[in-house]
């Protein structure tokens, strides 16, 4: 049996990778290791072989708890522990330091302590700033690091220490780099799932500025194989830009779900604009699709239209964190009241 260990495997994309791997392997045991902070779920857990996955609450930054959790020898380390929403950041950046830049390094010295064979680290795009619109530049893997919020300055800052075990520690990293993710159990606080649940309450739709800027959508589970390949056949100390061809502008991805949903636009509510908006995300996956074979299976329809479905047949998952904390941290992003 192959043993990994995954951070952040709680989480909207750790868990569909969780998923996705014991579904898909039958030689791989995964150790789960997961703060629960208010983006983690064990409920996004339910049901899983547990033969062959494990689950053990800790945080990345607690040196002593990583070295307990993690086992001698294991093939892989696959870091999506993160703070992960940027209008977070923006209200206050110092948790994503701990846990992105901090948390990293922490898992790193780990890695390397107990002679872990492979240390993914599970990056984003917005590593790399923002690009122009109506233009037909890409991110790719050599593009320059210049983040924009500080969701991916400490995202970025963690890429440096990866690349800085290998070239001073030798150690076997690999990086992967994805756009904007949707599908199921992905927290409300997210575009996507804002929207659907809004509009299924019958709520605003809060789009920021002119709802023009571009995102580079990806169903998880695309993401998530995609990982997977990277970890087996990517070469060490390789970064993979991960993407689907898939940008659309803001206000077409919310009228597409007020439209799935039956639901008049007059829903939409221009807002003020984030700070420091990034425009436009565009991933050039070429070398992920030539060098790992990889092509993302789900189409943007497929997809959307699977993960409202979801929603509507899930909707204690989403009350759940309607009535918890996120209730608060909405009234003070958006000024508005979730209806009960
Ligand atoms: P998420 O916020 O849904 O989940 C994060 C998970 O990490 C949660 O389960 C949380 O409990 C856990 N966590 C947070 N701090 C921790 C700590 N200190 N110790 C241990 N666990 C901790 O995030 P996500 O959308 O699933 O993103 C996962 C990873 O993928 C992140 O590293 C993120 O930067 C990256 N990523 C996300 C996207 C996207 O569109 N969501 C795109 C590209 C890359
Ligand atoms: P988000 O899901 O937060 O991902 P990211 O900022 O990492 O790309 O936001 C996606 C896009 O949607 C981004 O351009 C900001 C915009 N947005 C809104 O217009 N309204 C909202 O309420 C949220 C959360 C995001």
């Amino acid at each position: 049996m192959k043993k990994i260990f995954v951070t952040g495997g709680a989480g909207f994309i750790g868990s569909a990778f969780v998923k996705l791997v014991l579904e898909e392997t039958s030689d791989v045991e995964i150790i789960n290791f997961d703060a629960l902070t208010y983006a983690g779920n064990l409920e996004n857990l339910k049901g899983l072989d547990a033969t062959r996955h494990k689950f053990i609450k800790g945080d990345i930054c607690d040196k002593d708890a990583v070295l307990q959790a993690l086992p001698e020898n294991a093939d892989a380390l696959f870091n999506f522990a993160a703070e992960s929403h940027v209008d977070r950041s923006i209200s206050s950046a110092s948790e994503f330091v701990l846990t992105n830049v901090l948390g990293t390094q922490v898992l790193i010295d780990a890695a390397r302590a107990k002679n872990v064979r492979r240390f993914i680290q599970v990056s984003t795009d917005e590593v790399m700033g923002t690009l122009p619109e109506d233009d037909t530049a890409f991110f790719r893997e050599d593009s320059p690091l210049e983040p924009n919020s500080p969701y991916a300055a400490s995202k970025a800052a963690a890429e440096h220490f990866v690349r800085a075990a290998r070239e001073t520690f030798g150690v076997d990293t690999v990086i992967t780099r994805c756009g904007n993710n949707y599908g199921p159990r992905q927290f409300p606080e997210k575009l996507i799932p804002l929207m659907i649940s809004n509009a299924m309450n019958g709520e605003a739709l809060p789009v920021y500025g002119d709802g023009k800027n571009v995102r580079d959508w990806i169903y998880v589970e695309d993401h998530a194989r995609a990982i997977w390949l990277a970890y087996e056949k990517g070469e060490k100390g390789g970064i993979y830009n991960v993407g689907a061809r898939n940008e659309r502008q803001n206000i077409e991805v919310v009228q597409s779900i007020l439209d799935a949903l039956g639901k008049p636009h007059s829903l939409i509510k221009y807002v003020t604009d984030r700070l420091g908006h990034d425009r436009r995300y565009a991933i050039d996956a070429a070398k992920t699709e030539n060098e790992l074979g990889w092509k993302p299976q789900t189409t943007w329809e497929e997809g959307l239209q699977k993960t409202i479905r979801w929603y509507q047949e899930n909707q204690d998952w989403t009350n759940h964190i309607r009535n918890g904390a996120y209730r608060d941290y909405y009234q003070k992003m958006y000024g508005a009241s979730l209806s009960a």
